[in-house]
């Protein structure tokens, strides 16, 4: 592969940043719009890296308002050819608790409305990529050895259900999406996923867990606990992401 790696963040991600050299900041625009936030270029030894944050750098935006099809067009314009992303999600696996991290392996895509593809007017033949396997496997190889070489525990096997948001979902809806054979539930995976393969993009998704599930263990979700869940978490997808780019 020749192209560039590209991050594309979910919250408090940045920090991580500080490791590398900075070379700037770029605003670019899309035929479809402006992607979330600039492109951050960064130095690093596994190549030139960009990083997006997906709901913006400096206000949030919600994952069902995510301009994603400006996000993913921006990333090839750049020249990205490989994409880790980094997704929050509830759990309903015992083995994936809060502040763990998991590699989707499938998906099963709940949200709707959202602008879900490059081949939307009728302008173009029709198009359908195939989208059997919807990671890269070579990116999830990638992945499962860095996390072995920094002590990580990673469920590889996950099947992620991207529910449309902002809320969170009911425990009948937790447990309908786990007879479907969900074992994560997010917000922002879709169509993420399906517009890199449009683009002919490798990617690949680290999910955080941030909280078990709705209904899936007694009690309510509190935002208290998932800041604290998600912080922890966010230092491992350091850790992990720290050893790719070591290169
Ligand atoms: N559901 C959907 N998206 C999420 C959750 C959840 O429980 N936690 C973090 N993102």
């Amino acid at each position: 592969m020749n192209g560039k790696l590209a991050i594309i963040g979910g919250t408090g991600l940045y920090s991580m940043l500080g490791g590398f050299e900075t070379l700037g900041r770029e605003v670019v625009n899309t035929p479809f719009g402006e992607p979330s936030s600039p492109l951050v270029h960064v130095d690093c030894p596994a190549g030139e890296l960009l990083f997006l944050a997906r709901h913006g750098f400096t206000h949030r935006i919600p994952p069902h308002c995510i301009n994603y099809r400006a996000n993913l067009w921006a990333l090839k314009e750049a020249g990205v050819d490989r994409i880790f992303a980094v997704n929050a999600v509830g759990s309903m696996r015992e083995d994936c608790p809060p502040a763990s991290l998991a590699l989707p392996e499938q998906l099963i895509d709940y949200s709707w409305g959202r602008e879900h593809s490059f081949f939307s007017d009728d302008q173009q033949p029709v198009v359908h990529v195939d989208f059997t396997h919807p990671y890269s496997e070579t990116l999830r190889k990638t992945l499962i050895e860095a996390g072995k070489k920094a002590g990580l525990d990673l469920v590889q096997d996950a099947v992620y259900g991207c529910t449309q948001g902002p809320r969170l979902e009911t425990a009948a809806e937790i447990r309908r999406l786990m007879r479907d054979g969900c074992d994560l539930v997010g917000m922002t995976g879709m169509p993420e996923a399906a517009l890199a393969r449009e683009l002919e993009m490798d990617y690949v998704s680290i999910a955080v867990i941030a909280n078990w599930a709705a209904g899936y263990h007694p009690g309510e979700i509190s935002m208290e606990q998932i800041q604290a869940a998600l912080q922890q978490g966010m230092g491992r997808v350091e850790q992990l992401l720290t050893q790719v780019l070591k290169g």
